[in-house]
């Protein structure tokens, strides 16, 4: 079969019968693909004398933030194992063991909804080093992740620039920000606060806050019927909907045009307004604001077909905070994983300020997704006691649970850090698809 006909035949079809599908000169490519970036990867790490170490998949459960699978024991009738959600601990206790760079291409798993670019089985680039800081992590993974790219894709990746967890999210709602298109958000509470709009005022008065974004020449591209739907996507993020002004012929017209009045001349200087251009508010905690408009962003860059095609953008985000705050669970939960360090500068106020602390966690995002994610760890018993406290554990299920840990910390454990790349989201990248399925010889 030609790559042509595949086109017209459902998924469901294709997947069925997935031997034929394979065929098909393009599947066969993505094959082919695969195979390269994981050859390029094993030379890349053992040129830089990275050791290949496995870890097992039957463990006690390693936390990444997902539910665990379980395996039943037959010898211990009644006892299970968990399948590994990544094999973290086992990375840590090999750089304690005196393992200086380790690397494996390995199987995850996580018993979470599937997404367009999620699995539950999954493979990850996984990679630790001793003796490291963040810079040194960074340094080495953008000369992998640029060289990757040009070696076997023929992709410029560019420079991979460092931004902060509180600027992407403050310029574009997102802590995957996708930077291939110019639209940001601006922080517009103080002036919010000054209108009469009710929306508005009680967000500013909860401590929340209103973020807005210009769309350029919006005003006549963005009917009602489309910022309707804009304000579904905002919805969808936890925000009430999508307030909207256009500024045309000198005036604010249609939507919340008499609220904003009383504050026009601010605003048009705040957001440097020209004629035609649309404004959309963010209006919620702080979160919330940015995330619901961060979402309406990226469903603008479509509608408005502002990505350009074959532009790669990637970036490291940084200075991630080490903790958010569950009001359900009332607790603190960790932003990366719990054996992410502080940032040394931030020590202090770990238990002091929890929610003002930042950590020593970054990820890796290249056109708005998130290909890899790591961090400096925790290599001080003490602060890992201190980070399960905060998280709500006992110290008898801090023991139960991850004394095997704090006992390896004891027994000289060095500074290290490491990431681990999502390998078919990084194929996905490569070959140009959004979706998982396309890039797994036999997926879920
Ligand atoms: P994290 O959970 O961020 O970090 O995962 C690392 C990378 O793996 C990819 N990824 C996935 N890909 C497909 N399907 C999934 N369900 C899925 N979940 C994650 C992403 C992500 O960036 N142990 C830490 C790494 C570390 O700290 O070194 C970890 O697993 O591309």
């Amino acid at each position: 079969p030609d790559d042509h006909d595949a086109d017209n035949i459902g998924e469901e079809h294709r997947l069925r019968h997935r031997y034929i599908d394979l065929r098909r000169p393009k599947m066969q490519k993505i094959l082919a693909l695969r195979h390269k970036i994981t050859q390029f990867t094993r030379n890349f790490f053992a040129a830089n004398d990275f050791l290949e170490i496995e870890t097992p998949l039957l463990i006690t459960p390693t936390p990444e933030g997902a539910r665990d699978f379980i395996v039943p024991s037959r010898h211990q009738a009644g006892q299970w194992y968990a399948l590994p959600q990544s094999p973290q601990i086992f990375k840590q206790i090999l750089m304690v063991a005196g393992c200086d760079k380790y690397m494996q291409i390995c199987k995850c798993l996580r018993d979470e909804d599937p997404r367009a670019d999620r699995q539950a089985e999954f493979t990850q680039i996984d990679l630790e080093m001793s003796f490291v800081d963040q810079d040194d992590v960074i340094s080495i993974m953008s000369e992998f992740a640029s060289t990757l790219f040009k070696e076997v894709g023929s992709i410029d990746l560019g420079d991979l620039p460092q931004l902060s967890w509180k600027d992407a999210m403050d310029e574009y709602g997102s802590d995957r920000p996708d930077t291939r298109f110019d639209l940001t958000l601006k922080d517009v509470t103080e002036l919010a606060s000054k209108t009469e709009f009710k929306v508005f005022t009680e967000a500013c008065q909860s401590g929340g806050s209103v973020k807005a974004m210009r769309v350029p020449k919006g005003a006549e591209q963005l009917s009602r019927k489309k910022t309707d739907a804009l304000a579904e996507v905002a919805k969808t993020y936890g925000a009430g909907g999508l307030p909207v002004v256009k500024y045309q012929d000198g005036e604010f017209v249609t939507g919340v045009a008499k609220f904003v009045e009383p504050i026009k001349d601010e605003l048009i200087d705040a957001l440097s307004l020209e004629d035609g251009d649309i404004v959309m508010f963010g209006v919620g905690s702080y979160r919330v604001a940015c995330t619901a408009l961060g979402e309406v962003r990226l469903a603008v860059a479509r509608e408005l077909d502002l990505i350009p095609s074959g532009l790669f953008r990637g970036l490291w985000v940084v200075d991630f905070p080490m903790f958010d705050w569950n009001e359900d669970a009332k607790r603190w939960v960790s932003e990366h994983h719990p054996f992410t360090a502080p940032l040394e500068s931030h020590i202090d106020i770990l238990e002091s300020d929890p929610g003002n602390c930042l950590s020593s966690g970054y990820d890796l995002v290249i056109n708005g997704a998130e290909v890899a994610g790591g961090s400096i760890r925790i290599h001080s018993p003490e602060v890992q006691a201190t980070v399960f406290g905060l998280l709500g554990l006992s110290e008898e299920e801090t023991q139960d649970k991850f004394g095997f840990l704090l006992n390896a910390l004891k027994f000289g454990a060095p500074p290290h850090g490491g990431v681990a790349f999502g390998l078919d989201r990084l194929v996905m990248m490569m070959i140009g698809t959004d979706n998982i399925r396309d890039v797994i010889a036999f997926p879920k």
